[in-house]
């Protein structure tokens, strides 16, 4: 049986078995996969997949990929047979295939440059130019943009400012809100920002949090399974105890903040790839190991590890929580099949006025 359907960017024709296949064997819970269940999309400063893994999940082809470290590089191409395309700088936008959505973990780099003027120039020596001029050329009917929650307030709001113009100016409308790794059943503090964007102005909604998350012991490996060099000396180890507060409890991790105190906390403060070596131990004694690292950002058991212990650490750090991604894409497929306009503010204030006057 067949039926035509609206996706992203053009309407097509699909076979529902094709469509009820696919949603069985990828996502139970989507029901729009029986509808989108076909898409395209590019993994811009790709790291080792983190927004690749929920976008293909959810039924979608990923059809150009750019990372520059030649480490991840080596991982990606151990989960997704692929080598990414290097220097995003040095890549013509118009050599990059059409997609319907575009995907950028962007680095946290410096953005003073953006803060101090306003209009489309201003970026040009930041990677985020390099989005913009991709989406100009491209433009792709939706885009997930990922960075720290600083990015909001760096310049006093300016550089966010700056940023949400620039992507005005291509015709963008967009949303965004941060969302912690938390509230999405990762035992894992990691509050990150994610912009949306769409080509026409359709309305949105971010997910709501999704519960309790999974205990540490779903997370953590038996300590005689994992590497012995993971384990801290005895002087750091006796060094923790002296600074913790209160009682510790197992299984925990221990955090070290800025200004050397230890909490002893059911969950992980956020994974970072430049934090010294023994910012976080479990159970005050050890390093995570590499799974466990995978783990506490929801990549699947087989995700394959390449490389040192120094490189595991950069690359699951500089990931994403792949739950939070996969929450985020599901109300992104839904939104571009719905296309219900967006309500623009004066509409949401007459809604508002009328409901408080029939109360009146
Ligand atoms: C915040 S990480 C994104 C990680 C990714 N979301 C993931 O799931 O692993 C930013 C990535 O951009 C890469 N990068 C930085 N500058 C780049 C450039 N000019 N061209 C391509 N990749 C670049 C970095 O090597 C890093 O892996």
């Amino acid at each position: 049986m067949y039926r035509w359907v609206v996706g992203p960017a053009y309407v097509r024709y699909v076979s529902y078995a094709d469509a009820l296949g696919k949603f069985d064997a990828v996502d139970k819970t989507c029901y729009t996969l029986c509808r989108m269940d076909k898409f395209n999309f590019i993994d811009l400063f790709a790291g080792i997949g983190g927004i690749r893994i929920p976008f293909e999940n959810l039924g979608g082809t990923c059809v150009f990929s750019s990372e520059w470290n030649k480490h991840a590089q080596e991982t990606y191409a151990h989960n997704f047979g692929e080598i990414p395309a290097g220097d995003i700088t040095k890549i013509d936008e118009a050599e990059i295939p059409d997609h319907d959505i575009l995907l950028a973990g962007f680095p946290c780099q410096p953005f003073s440059i953006i803060g101090d003027k306003q209009g489309f120039e201003d970026t040009r020596g930041t990677l985020f130019f390099d989005i913009i001029r991709i989406l100009k050329e491209k433009q792709p009917s939706a885009f997930l943009l990922e960075n720290v929650k600083q990015l909001l307030t760096h310049d006093k709001g300016q550089t966010f400012a700056v940023i949400q113009e620039q992507l005005a100016r291509l015709g963008y409308t967009t949303y965004h809100k941060v969302l912690n790794a938390l509230d999405f059943g990762l035992p894992q503090k990691r509050e990150r920002i994610f912009i949306i964007g769409f080509h026409e102005p359709i309305a949105f909604e971010f997910p709501k949090p999704i519960g309790p998350y999974k205990p540490l012991s779903e997370i953590l490996e038996p300590d005689e399974d994992v590497e012995p060099n993971l384990f801290a000396s005895e002087r750091i180890q006796q060094s923790r105890r002296e600074k913790c507060k209160g009682t510790p409890f197992s299984p925990s991790i221990w955090h070290e903040n800025k200004g050397g105190n230890i909490s002893v906390l059911p969950f992980s403060c956020a994974l970072r790839a430049g934090a010294s070596y023994n910012y976080l131990l479990v159970n005050g004694v050890r390093r995570l190991s590499g799974r466990e690292m995978l783990r506490l950002q929801g990549f699947p058991e087989d995700f394959k590890i390449t490389g040192n212990m120094m490189q595991i650490r950069k690359q699951t750090g500089n990931s994403v929580a792949i739950p939070v991604v996969h929450a985020i894409a599901k109300k992104m497929l839904q939104a571009l099949e719905q296309r219900k306009p967006m309500i623009q503010p004066e509409e949401q204030l007459l809604l508002f006025e009328n409901r408080i006057n029939a109360y009146a």
